[in-house]
């Protein structure tokens, strides 16, 4: 599989919970409108958004991270198959302890394990470039940060609270401002306060 139309179907018979098709879409237009010259994915899944990105900018430097073994060895014969091996670096292991390579990232794209993100923030944000963007999902968890009665399962209660909690962390960071988009399960768009000259 390469083309994004075969990953998108691949990602819906396998259950592969990749990005819904409206974030997606405004996903593209990010990277058309921004054009980062580096991005950096946190949370790969089968590679369809780095594959989307490596095929709408051509001078696109991609490093993304996953930690699921089977899920990494799809993603990397996907990369394969797209042709874009030499622009996207896979990085399999866990996004609060790999290495990465040491630039900096003009976008940042947070989509792993939900009790994670305030983690992976503190972890990867010193790495946005200036005028960078830090995108992340699932901001609305299924409609659940909005309505947490409608389930009584107890771990879905704990990630809840910990995407709340990560709502928060963004909203009053003092150096960053965060809007929530009402796309897909809603993304979070985050810059560094002293970059709004840039
Ligand atoms: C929602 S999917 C990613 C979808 C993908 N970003 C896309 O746009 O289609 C989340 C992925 O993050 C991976 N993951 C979960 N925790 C992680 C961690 N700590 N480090 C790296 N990857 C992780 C999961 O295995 C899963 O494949």
């Amino acid at each position: 599989m390469s083309n994004i139309d075969e990953l998108t179907r691949y990602g819906i018979v396998h259950l592969v919970p990749i990005l819904q098709a409206d974030s997606m879409e405004y996903m593209e237009k990010l990277f058309e409108t921004l054009h980062p010259k580096t991005f950096l994915e946190i949370g790969t899944a089968i590679a369809r958004t780095s594959i989307a990105c490596a095929t709408i900018l051509d001078d696109v430097k991609i490093v993304t991270i996953e930690k699921n073994p089977e899920m990494a060895s799809v993603a990397r014969q996907n990369i394969l198959n797209s042709g874009f091996a030499d622009r996207i670096t896979l990085i399999e292991g866990d996004a609060r302890e790999v290495e990465v390579p040491d630039w900096k990232y003009d976008m940042i794209f947070i989509d792993a394990a939900k009790g994670q993100y305030q983690r992976f923030f503190e972890r990867y944000s010193p790495m946005l470039n200036e005028g960078g963007l830090i995108v992340s999902d699932n901001m609305f968890f299924h409609g659940l940060v909005e309505h947490p009665e409608r389930t009584n399962n107890r771990h879905t209660k704990g990630l809840i609270k910990r995407v709340q909690r990560y709502r928060d962390f963004l909203d009053q960071h003092p150096d960053y401002e965060t809007t929530i988009l009402e796309v897909g399960d809603g993304l979070a768009l985050t810059r560094r306060k002293d970059d709004s000259h840039v």
